[in-house]
């Protein structure tokens, strides 16, 4: 089965968000461009080209002997949100580490339209900064209030001047509704709270892309929503992302376009009405039929 069907995202893909809203609004999430507006005005029977943004090519993934990707061709377009659906082990979280190249690849390259290459024409430091990603443990560092850990990347690694990031902070906080713990502990938080911090904290350094790889699972089921509303919010505002989820309701909701993994490979792609209505392998039926829909 191929899987280079990127077709690319319609009006109509987008504007089945905006039923979750933060509370509060202000300034806009960072790292949307005019695309952005796209989702929310639809117009009808305008089916625009979006821009490839990030092409994986060829991507040849190995730990010793076993080869975690095989040959994966994947391309996420300006403002498209990339759901990757899968079984344990098919290697949803080696794909995104090599795409912030946290992990060597063997063999394909990753591109960013209008940077080039990365590793190559874009040193892994540099990449890290286009490409955030957030994880499912936080991360935060126990010995810096919210503030701090925020802050960190933005004026050590960027050079940035502290009352410039630190309002922006300020106003991202708001739009998660954790302003008012900008001075606590990691400690003093729940873990949906620090999970939106380190949200956050990824988006503070202006990334074109976010990598988001299952960052409800591990918190209680009640903590699971408020997080991903900050998402839901994030991708109606246009970011573009790539999600690993197995929080099936979220999926479908989220998402532009599935993408299926089984055993390193793609293996089916497609929007989730398509993808949840009726899935083209038995591994994806299998896969689907496991999974409980929690919202
Ligand atoms: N650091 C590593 N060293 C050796 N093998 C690894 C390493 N990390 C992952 N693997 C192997 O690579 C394959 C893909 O793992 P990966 O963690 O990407 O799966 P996943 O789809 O994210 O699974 P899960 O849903 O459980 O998180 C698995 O066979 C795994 O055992
Ligand atoms: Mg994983």
């Amino acid at each position: 089965m191929s899987n280079t069907t990127d077709s690319n995202v319609s009006h109509e893909a987008g504007a089945h968000r905006g039923g979750d809203t933060l509370t509060g609004s202000g300034a806009a999430l960072p790292g949307q461009g005019a695309h952005a507006g796209d989702r929310t005005q639809p117009q009808p029977g305008a089916r625009p080209v979006k821009a490839p943004l990030l092409e994986i090519r060829g991507l040849h993934k190995r730990y010793g002997e076993t080869v975690a990707l095989h040959n994966i061709d994947l391309t996420l377009h300006r403002g498209e949100v990339v759901v990757i659906l899968g079984p344990s082990g098919c290697g949803k979280s080696t794909l995104l580490r090599c795409i912030n190249g946290l992990e060597p690849i063997q063999g394909g390259e990753i591109r960013m339209a209008g940077v080039g290459v990365f590793g190559r024409d874009l040193g892994w430091d540099a990449v890290r900064q286009k490409v955030g990603m957030v994880f499912q443990s936080y991360e935060l560092f126990a010995h810096m209030n919210v503030i701090d850990n925020i802050l960190l990347g933005p004026m050590k690694v960027q050079k940035r001047r502290r009352a410039e990031v630190e309002a922006e902070a300020d106003r991202l906080l708001e739009r998660v509704g954790l302003l008012a713990r900008k001075q606590a502990w990691p400690r003093e938080l729940s873990g949906g709270q620090k999970q939106r911090i380190a949200i956050v904290r990824a988006l503070c350094m202006n990334p074109t892309a976010i990598l988001l790889d299952e960052i409800t699972a591990a918190l209680d089921p009640e903590m699971v929503r408020e997080v991903l509303d900050v998402v839901l919010e994030l991708a109606r505002e246009g970011m573009s992302m790539i999600i690993v989820t197995h929080e099936m309701g979220f999926a479908e909701k989220v998402a532009d376009r599935i993408v299926f993994m089984d055993g390193g490979r793609i293996v089916e792609e497609a929007p989730p009405a398509e993808f949840f209505a009726a899935q083209r392998t038995e591994r994806a039926r299998v896969f689907l039929n496991g999974m409980d829909y929690v919202i």
